[in-house]
């Protein structure tokens, strides 16, 4: 989601900080030093994993090492832009492919440029804040489905003001977040919307869905409407994305606590909505209009969200799946993998300061073809562990480890993992996991209020191995090697891929990385994605100012990574205001499908229209496949 804190300037307090000399010995040095002895190995995980030649790998690569690897992007570096619309290198081009409005079915009233769309067409346009994606073939046709995170009240509802929210104005917003299934078709120009096919679909916050796995129906999970716990209404604050291995979509519930109030402070303070931030006041007056929304009502309620939930893409008329074998937090994205037992690994993030990393391991194996019964049903779900020294651990999440009853630690997952004593992290936003090598990455987006603004387990977030600066403003990315090569191991090797950091202004850690210089600055990474050639896409939702710490970064930015050389380049910048965020490949990989999120005005449709999240679409000019 958006972070407010993201946005603003850093204060006079917090620059001197910045600008402050660092310390002698810092846990940076600590964690670089172990780093770079395990360069060695990381380079043999790599050479093993992808059988290229290996020129070092990320940050532990000197410069002069990275200055003879040979140039692996087939696009030349792009510089920051501050403008109003998106860039891409020369020799491709971009154009949007679906924005906020845009009808899914011919049903749907036109988009009003001042006004956006009525409550009666809500529900049957492209929804907004387009996020996490991915594409699938079926029967020949291309299908995207994509996640529309949360609503912009100024954009979606130009109308209100400072008014209260109608019982209209909660509809508009319900309908217009969620999912949407489309199939899009390559025409002579360029990919567009097949209106009404018969696989488009809405699905938003009213939408039924069956609780599926180990916390299916239990006592925490029922509420008046749904007295067994198994059938919630609704997917809310769909962040990322996922895809199975046998091509359903999954989608993340992140920030949904946001949406629920309680008429009855009192109402809020137990230990298990704390934990999870939900407060008396929500941000979208759904509790003024719709009792579910009020906690003092329906305690239980928001227990039915933050879980993961496959959607079927290919059958218009499936139910959605809320899995509740992988747990319930802030759910940033989900990273699919096979391990070589066929077992299948979910890897995933925990998107706030000092929560988790985990990872879910189903019991069944997966084979093509075969049935995928239980595979998200029935497994084990870990946190992780990360030591100083470079190793790290998946501490397994049981009612032993925990004290906790199994389908407990599924409901109150963030409770369970401090249980056990896993790794605060950086705000983990989308893990990603390398086709042609057995590597996973976590981009850990930012923490600016380490101390200031402690996790709800009472204690501050503590710097340590994977997450070593305590201001951090610009991000990192680690990623760990698992035992053997096998995603199912419960032990790991890790290292930092890139420190996002900042040279020009900036001393020690605070300048980043060596694989961060002039060229490629960047600031709080976020979307992450591998295409099939093993290249890393970045993508950030920062700051945007392109001032003070955070001069010449520029807008937010799409770039590209090399897993081995750890040389990173720019591909894309957004518009002014905008993340970049949601990335997939058309099913002939000649067109990538990029999400712009919240731009400002004037893009796209220029400076008298509301602006409007959109997906563009981006080909190589001669044609030749960008992924
Ligand atoms: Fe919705 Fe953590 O990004
Ligand atoms: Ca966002
Ligand atoms: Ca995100
Ligand atoms: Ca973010």
């Amino acid at each position: 989601m958006k972070d407010a804190s993201n946005l603003d300037h850093l204060s006079p307090d917090e620059w001197d900080e910045f600008h402050s000399p660092r310390p002698e010995t810092t846990d940076f040095d600590r964690v670089v030093e172990s780093a770079l002895s395990r360069r060695n190995f990381m380079k043999g995980v790599l050479a093993f994993g992808s059988g290229a030649a290996v020129m070092g790998s990320g940050m532990l690569t000197s410069t002069s090492a990275r200055a003879q690897a040979a140039a692996t992007f087939a696009f030349d570096a792009l510089p920051i832009a501050t403008d109003h619309t998106v860039h891409v290198p020369e020799g491709y081009e971009w154009k949007v492919l679906a924005r906020w409005g845009d009808p899914l079915f011919s049903d749907a009233e036109p988009f009003d440029a001042a006004t956006g769309i009525t409550v009666a067409s809500s529900g049957k346009v492209f929804g907004e804040n387009t996020d996490g994606m991915e594409a699938f073939v079926v029967d020949g046709r291309q299908l995207i489905a994509v996640n529309h995170e949360f609503p912009n009240i100024d954009t979606n509802l130009p109308w209100k003001g400072d008014n209260a929210f109608t019982a209209d104005d909660v509809t508009i917003l319900q309908n217009i977040q969620g999912v949407t299934v489309m199939e899009i078709e390559e025409t002579d120009d360029g990919w567009q919307i097949v209106v009404d096919s018969p696989y488009n679909r809405r699905i938003h916050h009213n939408t039924p869905m069956r609780m599926a796995g180990p916390a299916a129906g239990h006592d925490l999970l029922k509420t008046s409407a749904d007295p067994d716990g198994t059938t919630a209404l609704g997917t809310m604050n769909n962040c990322g994305s996922g895809k199975t291995p046998w091509g359903t979509y999954l989608t993340c519930e992140e920030n949904f606590n946001g949406y629920f109030g309680a008429s009855d402070p009192a109402s809020v303070e137990t230990p298990g909505l704390q934990r999870y931030g939900v407060q008396a006041e929500g941000r979208y007056g759904y509790e003024l209009h719709q009792a579910r929304y009020d906690v003092t009502q329906e305690p239980n309620e928001p227990h039915r969200f933050g879980w993961i939930v496959e959607i079927d893409p290919a059958d218009p008329d499936s139910m959605p799946v809320k899995r509740t074998a992988l747990g319930r937090f802030k759910h940033e994205n989900a990273a699919a993998v096979v391990a070589p037992s066929g077992q299948v690994v979910v890897y995933l993030g925990d998107d706030e300061r000092g929560e988790y990393l985990y990872k879910y391991v189903s019991n069944g194996t997966y084979t093509e073809g075969g049935s995928t019964e239980g595979l998200l049903d029935d497994g084990t779900l870990f946190a992780a562990k990360f030591e100083d020294d470079g190793t790290g651990r998946w501490l397994e999440l049981t009612p032993e480890a925990t004290g906790m009853e199994a389908a407990e630690i599924l409901i109150y997952t963030r409770m369970a993992a401090s249980a056990v004593g896993a790794t605060t992290m950086d705000r983990p936003e989308w893990v990603a996991t390398n086709p042609v090598a057995p590597q996973g990455y976590v981009a850990l987006t930012n923490n600016r209020n380490r101390g200031i603004k402690p996790n709800a387990g009472g204690d501050p977030t503590p710097v340590n191995g994977p997450n070593p600066r305590a201001e951090n403003n610009y991000g990192q990315i680690a990623r760990w090697v698992p035992d053997n090569g096998d995603h199912a191991a419960d032990g790991f090797t890790w290292d930092l891929y890139v420190m996002a950091g900042n040279p020009l202004v900036g001393q020690g850690p605070y300048a980043g990385s060596d694989n961060v210089d002039e060229g490629n600055l960047f600031n709080s990474p976020d979307g992450m994605m591998f295409d099939t050639t093993g290249t890393l896409w970045i993508q950030t939702d920062g700051n945007d100012s392109n001032d003070g710490p955070f001069t010449g970064m520029g807008n937010n930015q799409m770039l590209a990574g090399n897993p081995e050389t750890g040389e990173i380049r720019r591909f894309l910048t957004g518009p002014q205001g905008s993340e970049v965020t949601g990335l997939t490949w058309s099913g002939d990989l000649r067109t990538m499908f990029a999400g712009i999120q919240h731009p400002d005005a004037p893009f796209p449709d220029g400076p008298d229209s509301l602006p409007r999240s959109s997906i563009v679409q981006i080909k190589r000019s001669d044609g030749a496949a960008v992924g």
